[in-house]
């Protein structure tokens, strides 16, 4: 069945706004949800952060009181439905838990994306990134194991593999190499301009996430380890966000959002398995639906062009919460070793990626290395969940 988002009617939005008891919703079972509703939650929450900052950045760039206000109340709502989608975590889940929930969105949805992606330069950005977040899923999950005593096959339930992807020590390249080049706007698929714009919130989430809880970590080592994957994510934000066509107006940036949004709603009423969680997502898809109309509104006044030329003319298929193990795992035989250079990638480590890591080291250990080895010296070993076997790469099999 086709779903064509600008031809549906959602719900006008002076209906929109929701008081306390609707605001209160109950947040998921930690112990007996889905891993997956976790990760959609998580993601949302990433889309709808993305939806208020890019709001409040074009409000700041627009002279008109009657557009400020629409974008005011448009806005509005937006707030809600992100307090609504993030709520929808319990209180009972740790900061850890939850960073270790973050780095398995990073991957599966990453990985989701690089399979669906048409454009093999956009594909490359995904599969370069998605190495990275495996990787920072592993070093959380032994300061788990160090802090908390548990391990995190409890939060990922097997759908994830946690072990080595690329070293993130190695993550950390001169600013300069983290720029990509963009799509153009003219000739991408609409569906890449949609996989941008979602990766790019979901990393964005991550990092202003880790930016804030790392200090309240009493331990050492947790402060190191989230100082450090924080200036990952600071990268990993620079590397998506360099993909969006910068040529793309304020109000067809608008418009993408707005139907981003459709889209990923949508997506996630179709895949989710808890009802209760099921019926605010199509909710939220209804109130999107008249966002999208009143940003195509705007769209058609300001630039005077039809949104049905810049837009998907139906959605595409749904995002998923799924397994991509052999996907990694044959990514990780192959692209361990690339790094960037300028807007490019190559194997070998090149001047300037030196010059980076021996100004950040201090010619000290990483705090992501630390991590492992305070971890084999407290538990006796480190932590790894292979549910498919020995691990790819020959050097980093277990108990080496
Ligand atoms: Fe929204
Ligand atoms: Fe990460
Ligand atoms: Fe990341
Ligand atoms: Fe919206």
């Amino acid at each position: 069945m086709t779903f064509n988002p600008l031809r549906e009617r959602g719900i006008p939005l002076d209906k929109q706004l929701r008081n306390w008891r609707e605001l209160n919703v109950t947040p998921i079972d930690p112990d007996h949800a889905d891993p997956y509703t976790r990760c959609r939650i998580i993601a949302m929450n990433g889309i709808e952060v993305e939806a208020i900052l890019f709001s409040h950045q074009l409000a700041r760039h627009c002279p008109d009181l009657e557009l400020k206000q629409q974008l005011a109340r448009v806005r509005y709502i937006e707030a809600q439905q992100q307090k609504v989608v993030n709520w929808l975590l319990p209180g009972l889940a740790s900061v850890l838990e939850t960073t270790i929930a973050y780095e398995q969105v990073a991957v599966d949805l990453t990985a989701w994306v690089a399979r669906m992606e048409p454009d093999s330069y956009l594909k490359q950005a995904y599969q370069f990134g998605v190495l990275e977040d495996f990787d920072h899923l592993y070093r959380y999950a032994n300061l788990y194991e160090i802090i908390e005593h548990r391990k995190a096959e409890k939060i990922v339930d097997g759908l994830t593999e946690v072990m080595p992807g690329r070293p993130t020590y190695l993550h950390h390249r001169d600013p300069i190499d983290n720029v990509r080049e963009p799509y153009d706007r003219e000739n991408t698929a609409p569906i890449s301009k949609l996989h941008a714009l979602t990766i790019m919130a979901a990393e964005q989430q991550t990092m202003n996430f880790y930016m804030n809880v790392g200090p309240t970590y009493m331990e050492p080592i947790a402060r190191q380890l989230y100082q450090e994957i924080g200036l990952i994510e600071e990268e990993h934000v620079t590397h998506y966000e360099s993909l969006v066509d910068p040529g793309e107006s304020w109000w067809e940036m608008l418009l993408n959002h707005e139907y981003n949004e459709c889209y990923l709603y949508h997506s996630f009423m179709e895949t989710e398995s808890d009802p209760k969680v099921k019926n605010i997502w199509e909710l939220h898809l209804n109130m999107e639906l008249e966002h999208l109309r009143l940003a195509a509104e705007l769209f058609k006044r300001h630039d005077g062009r039809d949104p049905e030329q810049v837009c998907a003319p139906e959605l595409p298929a749904p995002v998923t919460f799924e397994p991509n193990k052999a996907y990694l795992r044959d990514l990780i035989a192959t692209q361990i070793d690339y790094t960037t250079l300028g807007t490019g990638y190559v194997q070998e480590a090149h001047e300037r990626f030196e010059k980076m890591q021996e100004a950040l080291m201090g010619g000290e250990k990483a705090p992501s290395e630390q991590v492992i080895d305070d971890n084999r010296t407290k538990s006796g070993h480190e932590y790894r969940l292979q549910t498919e076997g020995e691990h790819p790469v020959h050097s980093l099999a277990h108990n080496r």
